[in-house]
């Protein structure tokens, strides 16, 4: 990685994108096929760049995020990766605290979020050297310092690129509509930001475009562990 990391910040998405594209050799898209991660599948596409894109199939998604999935194999004629919970782990939490341990505390939450996010981002990560996300800071109070590039806080070996980090979400919508982007059809019936069915609903005029994820929560611990505080 030659390139000053500050100096990046002033880079658009795309050259971001381009640059990581020759800068790592094993560098993946870590897509969950929202607004952000379709802005970015739709430039990666045309970079034509060797960026893997891979998906953490939770085994709770909606099914409207299963079409937009095989929507994107068919648009783009991508592949896409699907890593999913281990087996006994999924099975052994279910056996003892039913299918909705999440409702009933934060730990519980975050178990479930550990054990059907987090490890498998573990894996899906494994080998590589870099990973671009669709963060945004505007999102939440969690992400409000956000960089464009960073040295992964919870792995010194991998390289975090969040090339849409400064956009707003009006930038996001106007860059789908513009290039006719595919989205997920939830959008549409409210759901700004799509995370597993049990977990996100949608959001009522005049609420914060997170307040549908798990929003029997606090905003400031509304994250599942994917992404660790700096
Ligand atoms: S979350 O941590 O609250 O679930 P959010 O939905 O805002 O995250 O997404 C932020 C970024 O995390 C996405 O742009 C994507 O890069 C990554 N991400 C979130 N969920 C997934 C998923 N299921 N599979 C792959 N990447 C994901
Ligand atoms: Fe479990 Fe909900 Fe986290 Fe999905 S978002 S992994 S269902 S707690």
């Amino acid at each position: 990685m030659s390139a000053n990391l500050k100096d990046l910040e002033t880079k658009s998405a795309q050259k971001i994108l381009e640059w990581a594209s020759t800068s790592f050799s094993n560098i993946a898209l870590a897509s969950s096929f929202g607004l952000e991660d379709m802005v970015l599948i739709d430039m990666v596409s045309k970079l034509n760049a060797s960026i893997t894109v891979f998906t953490l199939d939770t085994g709770r998604l909606h099914e409207e995020t299963y079409q937009i999935m095989d929507r994107v194999r068919s648009h783009y004629g991508m592949s896409i990766e699907s890593y999913f919970p281990k087996f006994e782990d999924v099975q052994s939490l279910e056996n003892e605290k039913g299918f909705y341990s999440f409702r009933e505390s934060l730990e519980n939450r975050k178990e479930c979020c550990q054990i059907r996010k987090v490890e498998p981002l573990q894996r899906a990560l494994s080998g590589r050297d870099a990973w671009v996300t669709g963060m945004r800071r505007e999102q939440s109070l969690t992400r409000t310092d956000t960089p464009k590039v960073e040295i992964d806080p919870g792995n010194p070996n991998l390289t975090k690129i969040s090339p849409l980090a400064d956009w707003t979400l009006a930038q996001v919508e106007e860059y789908i509509s513009t290039h006719k982007v595919p989205t997920n059809p939830l959008h549409k019936k409210d759901y700004p930001s799509i995370g597993c069915a049990p977990c996100t609903r949608p959001i009522l005029p005049g609420e914060d475009i997170r307040a549908g994820r798990w929003w029997w929560e606090n905003p400031d611990h509304k994250e599942c562990g994917l992404h660790r505080p700096r």
